[in-house]
Formats: structure tokens, sequence, C-alpha cells
């Protein structure tokens, strides 16, 4: 770490006068409790769609070796260019926030030679990814991802069985995406196009920005994934990558498409679509939507066979995809249904100090039975306790007065009917019976 950075960090730490109003940082976000449940309905949601496909979650460390990001994503990549978040640690290695999860997978995948086990891995991951981008609505630098990877196959039929899983997600999270798709050659082939856009690139060399002019000659494929609207107003009659693909290459993409149409997954061909990393073969593919203004990728993976041997693995094929959370979750707050609350859970309101003792056993009694239970311990009035039992979408109420006491009853109020009801106070030792009648009555 330089010099200069290092006195900074620590008159920064120790400085007396520093200012105590301390927020999140720029680009980093906390989600609040009424958003994590979205958050929570799209995570089961795709680990019960990944159980269908035997997918199987691997956990991998957020800090990782910067070298891993940059043999992997690609030295000339917007990612490694500008947006890791890297630093030099105590024992002076140059260590990354993970931008992404493939090359993590990748590296434990060949780390434990998990191939060994199965020779066809199917892995899925989920956790926060780290780019210093600029924020907007749907771009964090902290954004979380559930990423998928299958190691060990290269049939194309895969490849479409992968995108199935993905719309699947989408799906039953009841959202609408388009698909986007394309082929990117492989070694034998890619060489071709490469000179093809050299040739095309020639005569607007000069026209381009200064990231496209750097990556023309060290890595073409790159400039038609600037984000710079000039340059791509000149990229519009660029050559097709398609129409460069040698036969075998041709003839997976071709049985991809057969594999999404017996599916009935609608897709349509784009074929400048290049990815924002360098290490995708054959089919790539994006998940799009036009409700999220710029940020239009929900999701998006494709093929990246030489991969794995690149990182010092076995000379095994590869697919995956990445989904973004934040932008599932936005697109979820679109719909009206996910912001209405949802009533449920039981409101136990007793009045007094005996009452509350009975109501705080059969509290503990019906949570082992599933049921979510709420109390107040602050002797407050009924009127009081009610409300708070409306606040907090309790779908019941139990109310526990001197009168029912003395009548061995309790009155099970509905909150939404209104309609009420009167259930004994079960006698010590028959506590277990009693909450799992009253669980069966009101779950
Ligand atoms: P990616 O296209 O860089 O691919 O990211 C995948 C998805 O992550 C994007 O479509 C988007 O939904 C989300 N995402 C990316 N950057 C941000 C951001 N700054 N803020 C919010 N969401 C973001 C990959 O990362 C590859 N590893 C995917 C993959 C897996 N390919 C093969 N296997």
């Amino acid at each position: 770490m330089p010099q200069e950075v290092v006195r900074r960090h620590k008159h920064l730490l120790f400085s007396k006068g520093i200012d105590l109003n301390i927020t999140a940082l720029k680009g980093f976000k906390d989600i609040l409790p009424e958003e994590a449940l979205l958050w929570q309905r799209i995570e089961m949601t795709a680990r019960e769609v990944f159980r269908r496909f035997a997918f199987k979650e691997i956990k991998v460390p957020i800090l990782e070796k910067t070298a891993l990001f940059a043999r992997s994503i690609g030295e000339t990549t917007d990612i490694v260019e500008k947006e890791m978040y890297s630093f030099v640690d105590r024992n002076g290695e140059s260590l990354t926030m993970r931008p992404e999860g493939t090359a993590s997978v990748l590296r434990a995948f060949i780390e434990h030679s998990l191939q060994n086990q199965q020779p066809v891995q199917k892995l899925f991951t989920l956790g926060p990814m780290f780019r210093h981008e600029r924020p907007q609505k749907g771009r964090l630098r902290q954004f979380h991802q559930m990423s998928v990877e299958v190691l060990g196959a290269n049939q194309p039929e895969l490849d479409a069985e992968v995108m199935a899983m993905a719309s699947m997600v989408l799906t039953e999270l009841g959202l609408t995406v388009s698909l986007e798709i394309n082929s990117l050659g492989c070694p034998k082939c890619r060489p071709a196009f490469n000179e093809a856009l050299l040739l095309f690139l020639d005569d607007k060399k000069d026209a381009l920005c200064e990231d496209c002019q750097r990556r023309r000659l060290k890595n073409p494929l790159r400039v038609l994934d600037c984000k710079s609207s000039s340059c791509q107003s000149h990229y519009q009659s660029a050559p097709s990558i398609i129409a460069h693909l040698c036969a075998e290459c041709a003839d997976h993409f071709r049985v991809v498409q057969a594999g999404l149409t017996s599916m009935a997954i609608p897709y349509t061909i784009n074929s400048f679509m290049v990815r924002g990393l360098d290490y995708y073969t054959r089919t790539t593919f994006e998940l799009l939507t036009d409700s999220l203004g710029a940020q239009s990728a929900v999701g998006a993976g494709g093929r990246y066979d030489g991969l794995i041997k690149q990182l010092g693995g076995p000379d095994l094929p590869g697919i995956g995809f990445a989904m973004g959370m934040e932008r599932l979750v936005l697109m979820l707050q679109q719909q009206s249904s996910n912001l209405e609350p949802v009533q449920s859970g039981l409101f136990v309101a007793a009045l007094g100090e005996r009452a509350r003792g009975i109501g705080f056993a059969m509290a503990q009694a019906l949570r082992c039975r599933g049921v979510q239970v709420l109390m107040d311990y602050a002797d407050s009035s009924l009127k009081s306790q009610m409300k708070q039992s409306g606040k907090q979408n309790c779908r019941h109420t139990l109310i526990l007065g001197d009168e029912e006491l003395s009548k061995g009853e309790a009155i099970l109020r509905d909150m939404n009917t209104k309609g009420q009801e009167t259930i004994p106070i079960p006698l010590p030792g028959v506590l277990g019976e009693w909450s799992a009648m009253l669980a069966e009555k009101i779950q």
C-alpha cells in the first residue's frame, strides 16, 4: 500500500475530529425488514427451483487473490480495469473483494478436485459482490447475485436447460423478462472474427473513445461492449460473430435453440451481445426487462469452456449464469400485490400479572407448534394491546382478562373478520394438547 494512503488511513482512524454522523457508503445499501421479506421469497423460490434441477449449494469466500479475477474476467474488461475493490493486505498481498461468483466457484472446484466426486458438478451460490460502478437505480457497489455453474459438461442441451432453470425462477416469482442469446464461438473460430472486426474498425479508430482505441488491438471483441453511445453508433454495422462460427460452434448453437424451442421458451438472437467478461465461449445469454430503466439485465451468463484449464484446473467445460437480487427485488416491488401486508400469527393480549404468567406459558407452547406469537409485557391497556396486534398484522388476538380468567376462558378474536369465540384456558399439564388444538385452528 502506498505510504501516503497508509498515513491518511491512520489519520482518519485516530483523528479526534472524526465526523460522527456515519452513514452507509455510497452504493452500499441496508436491506430493511420489509424488503428482506422479498429477498427471502426470491431465495426460497430459487432454492426450490435449483433443487428440481439437482443443483447443490456451495459457499465461497468474499475475498480472493486479485490474480484470480484478473486472470479469469480479463485484464481489458471494465470490471478489472476500473471497478474492483482491490487492496494490499498486511502481508503485502494484493486481494480483491469478489466482483462476481464464477471465478471463486471455479477456484474452489479446482482446489478441492470436485470433478473426482462427480463428473458433472451443478453448483449454486448466493451472496454479495463488489464493483466500484457509478451507483444508480438497480446498480450498486455492493450487490447480490444468485450465481449458478455447471462444470464438466459441454452438451448444448445443457445450455438450454440452464436457461430454462433461470426462466423458471423468474416465472415462479411472477416476473416477465425477455431472453436474448448469442454464440461467441471458440478459439478455433474467434481469430477469423477478430480479423473481420479489426478490419471493420480500422477506418473508425480515430472516432472511438480512448478505451476502445486501446482495447481494439489488445482484445477487439471487447469494444462491442463499450458503454459510450457514440462508439455504439459506429458498431451498428459491425460484422456478426454468428456468421463466423466454425461448423462445430454453429451446430452447438443450433441444438441450443432447438432445446429452447422444445421447452417453449421464447428467445431472440442478439449477435452483438459480447458480455462484460472475457471468459465466455459459445453460448451467451441475457434476461432483460424494460421496467428498470438503464439497468435492463436481470440476469446473464454463458458458456466458458476454457476457463477451468486457464485457472490451472483440468480441461473441463462449464456454463452458468447469475441474477442480480436487487434488480429482482425492484421488479417485485413494482407489483402492487407484493406491497400489501400479509396478516399472520397471534397476539396474546394479557391483562394483569396472573394473566400475563398464563399467557407467557401459552405463547411458548404455541411457538413450539410453529405459531408466530407476539406479546406485550408492559402492562398496557386492552385497547393499546389490540392496537399493537393490528399494527403488527396479526391474524388473531387471544384476550386474557380477569373476567375471562375467573371463568377459565380466553377470547380468540379473528382480526380480519372481527369474529370472536371463547376457548378454554388449559389446565397446567395439558398445555401441549391445548396448543396443538389452537395451532391447528388458527394456522
Ligand atoms: P454479470 O453480467 O456481470 O455476470 O452479472 C450478472 C447479473 O448481476 C447482472 O445481469 C445484474 O442483474 C447483476 N449485476 C451486475 N452488476 C451489478 C451491480 N453493480 N448492481 C446490481 N446488480 C448487478 C456475471 O457476474 C457472471 N459471473 C455470470 C455468470 C455465471 N456467467 C457464468 N456463470
